[in-house]
């Protein structure tokens, strides 16, 4: 797995910054500073129907965070070993994803947005979109 030095190569949850207000509550996020990367490009998805899934596939090189800015879903992380589900469900923590870890977006409640910051802009080349190609190299 290549990645930048001091970047980790686990996921995890990243608390962001949170500022409390009674006039509502406000989260931010600058690159490199709350999280291990530079974003580089933001996409975000929503008006996803009942029961589907999203991603299924991994990068070879591209980083992400994963919010959850509004409802709830879940990521499922497969590491080749292992496959751990997180729970998204609040505005103020982002996933971590390092490259080659396999990603499955399930359960999205109604009126859900996923917000996606990467590290490195579209690139078709990038994907793994083949499960046994992921394991491949991954080494698994
Ligand atoms: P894809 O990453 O496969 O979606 P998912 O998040 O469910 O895994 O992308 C779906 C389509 O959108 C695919 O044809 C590529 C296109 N796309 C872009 O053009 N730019 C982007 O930044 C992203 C994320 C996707």
């Amino acid at each position: 797995m290549t990645i930048p030095a001091g970047e980790p190569d686990y996921h995890r949850i990243i608390e962001l910054p949170k500022i409390m207000d009674p006039r509502g509550n406000l989260t931010f996020v600058e690159g490199g500073r709350h999280i291990p990367f530079a974003i580089r490009r933001a996409f975000w998805i929503y008006d996803v129907p009942g029961g589907e899934t999203r991603g299924g596939h991994a990068y070879r090189r591209n980083r992400e965070i994963i919010i959850a800015v509004s409802g709830s879903f879940d990521v499922e992380v497969d590491t080749g070993k292992s496959v751990i589900s997180h729970h998204l469900n609040r505005s103020y923590y982002g996933l971590y994803l390092p490259p080659l870890h396999w990603r499955s977006l399930v359960n999205f409640s109604t009126n859900s947005l996923c917000l996606v910051l990467t590290s490195e802009v579209y690139d078709e080349a990038d994907y793994l979109r083949g499960y046994e190609e992921f394991r491949g190299e991954r080494g698994a």
